[in-house]
């Protein structure tokens, strides 16, 4: 098995050691797709400067060093290695995915421990699309890694901790607990937030009261610690809720909110203290981890307790990398978090290796979300300004999917069904499709749209395909070939499928789902030529055999494809 890319770059690799002397054998072969052939190797251009020969005698060479190779190479242009596979070795390796349970994917040697830290949205305030992002982004990576064989730990760091909940613990007493559940398991947290903000802002007796909730709190009064549990129980129901709808993996376990670290935040600030890294500037116990200025070039602090004694948002993550180093064990770990939180993390990391609890050997990275936008270019928002409600958004996206395939004679129950697959699967899809760092414009039209690279056009294209199994009255499961390409459309279709492993790994590696999603749309297009210039149902015997087969093996890749993206099917539509 299997990647045809994986394999040549494994064979260039031998023949440059052989051509060149072992030390070649790391250098890189760039084996890419092309246009002239099914792969080229870059290699020879990048290494002639290093031996100082002519590119193309470089090639030569390493051609000639291929020895026994399923296909055929030619040196062309400047020095690029053009490659051939045989069709024979093509339906061999097409013909043993599909009857690998993994379709070539093998399981990462050694498996790693990673920490995936997305969603986490917050108790006080909205949870809106930035969340939504973060969300689908990450769960998408969760399930990407666990496929590939590590171990995943999700991590919601939800906000359920501060200041505010002072107030918003008053507030929830001044309208009754019943009221207020109410109120939070509906998503009105935005409301019930500004409500207590309101009389905050307002009435001098409720900001008393507020403050010495606040110390209540964080004192551990039981009581308070029951309001508080009150008011978290019914605001992670509500995002449990939204979970639910969504068909992501968190569960109930996962939560490990800011609140989880307060035992541990003395022990930061103190620990920092004695090894001589934090220092108090203004009052406040700060860390200046090196290569950190701001803008008159004065070294950046990283606060790690406030003038007024209170903890932040830094020393939680700050106990939060010794947690998930120390306790969790954690390889590597993921923030999937806005891009507007980069400074942040880089300062964390950087003052954790400083302080010696981030080992070189574990890679912390994050994950930076872009921006969703409106039409209007600005920060996505309802027409009358407020953040829109995440509920009532994938309510809509549910709506207007339905209405999409209203003609088409579902029972009402069928139809349902469908349209939430299809709404939903459209904004995950959105959100994946393009790289998690670039901002993107929230558009209704476009993601519910049956043509381009979205979600319906990919469910679409498995419905397709389960469509042909159902009129040749067979199973895909029971298509097991052999695959023998011969028509130039199977055959490109064929060699593609071949690369899923390396898709699959790149997006474990770099963290970019959005390289699957346009894997699997090329693959849907491929499809789509194939279907059209190759008849399936019309043909017999052997090609028959083969086409079904190819048929299932799309199938399979686009199911399981869409499966790591986290992006339901459904059977028809
Ligand atoms: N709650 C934060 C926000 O909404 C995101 C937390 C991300 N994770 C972390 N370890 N800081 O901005």
């Amino acid at each position: 098995m299997t990647d045809p890319q994986i394999v040549l770059t494994e064979r260039v690799s031998q023949a440059l050691a052989s051509a060149f002397g072992p030390e070649y054998a790391d250098a890189d072969p760039l084996i890419r797709p092309s246009q002239f052939a099914d792969f080229q190797a870059n290699v020879a251009m990048s290494l002639a400067k290093r031996l100082r020969r002519a590119p193309r005698e470089v090639a030569q060479e390493i051609a000639g060093q291929l020895g026994d190779f399923p296909g055929t190479v030619e040196v062309s242009g400047p020095g690029f290695l053009n490659i051939t596979l045989d069709d024979s070795w093509i339906a061999t390796e097409a013909s043993g995915m599909l009857a690998d349970a993994r379709l070539g994917v093998a399981q990462a040697t050694p498996p790693q421990r990673v920490v995936v830290d997305y969603s986490a949205p917050n108790a006080a305030k909205e949870m809106h699309v930035g969340h939504l992002r973060s969300t689908v982004v990450g769960d998408s990576l969760a399930r990407t890694l666990e496929h590939l064989g590590h171990t995943v730990i999700r991590q919601n760091h939800i906000g359920d901790w501060g200041t505010p909940f002072g107030m918003l613990i008053e507030h929830l007493l001044d309208i009754g607990e019943e009221a207020a559940v109410a109120q939070l398991e509906a998503g009105q947290g935005t409301e019930f937030y500004q409500a207590a903000r309101a009389k905050f802002d307002a009435d001098e007796s409720f900001r008393v009261r507020s403050r010495s909730r606040v110390t209540t709190l964080q004192s551990g009064d039981p009581e308070t610690l029951r309001l508080w549990h009150v008011f978290m129980d019914a605001t992670i129901r509500y995002f449990e809720k939204i979970y639910g709808v969504l068909g992501v993996t968190l569960t109930h376990d996962d939560i490990a909110g800011e609140s989880m670290y307060n035992p541990m935040l003395q022990q930061v600030c103190d620990d920092l203290e004695a090894a001589g890294l934090a220092v108090v500037s203004d009052g406040a116990l700060c860390v200046f981890p090196p290569g950190f200025t701001g803008a008159d070039d004065r070294p950046l602090p990283l606060i790690v307790r406030k003038s007024d004694g209170g903890y932040g948002y830094a020393t939680t993550d700050l106990a939060a990398v010794r947690h998930r180093v120390d306790d969790l064990k954690a390889d590597r770990a993921l923030y999937v978090v806005g891009g507007d939180q980069a400074l942040h993390f880089r300062m964390v990391f950087a003052a954790a290796r400083q302080a010696g609890w981030l080992p070189d050997t574990v890679s912390f990275e994050h994950v930076q979300i872009g921006m969703v936008l409106g039409k209007d270019g600005k920060r996505f928002k309802t027409r009358s300004g407020e953040s829109v409600k995440l509920s009532d958004l994938l309510d809509e996206a549910v709506e207007r999917a339905s209405a999409a395939i209203a003609d088409r004679g579902y029972d009402e129950a069928t139809r349902r069904e469908i349209a939430h697959a299809v709404g939903i699967g459209a904004v995950k899809y959105a959100d994946l499709s393009v790289s998690h760092d670039s901002e993107y414009v929230f558009d209704f039209d476009r993601m519910i749209a049956f043509n381009g690279n979205t979600g319906p056009y990919m469910q679409y294209a498995t419905a397709r395909i389960r469509s042909i199994f159902r009129k040749a009255e067979a199973d895909p499961s029971s298509a097991t070939g052999p695959i023998r390409p011969d028509h130039p459309a199977e055959r490109a279709l064929a060699l593609r499928l071949l690369g899923f492993e390396s898709v699959v790994r790149q997006v474990g590696e770099l963290c970019e789902p959005h390289r699957l999603c346009a894997y699997l749309f090329e693959i849907a297009s491929l499809f789509s030529t194939f279907y059209e210039e190759c008849p399936v149902l019309r043909a017999e015997g052997e090609v028959r055999q083969s086409r079904l087969a190819l048929c299932a093996l799309t199938l399979r890749v686009l199911e399981t494809g869409l499966d790591l993206l986290g992006v339901p099917v459904p059977e028809r539509m």
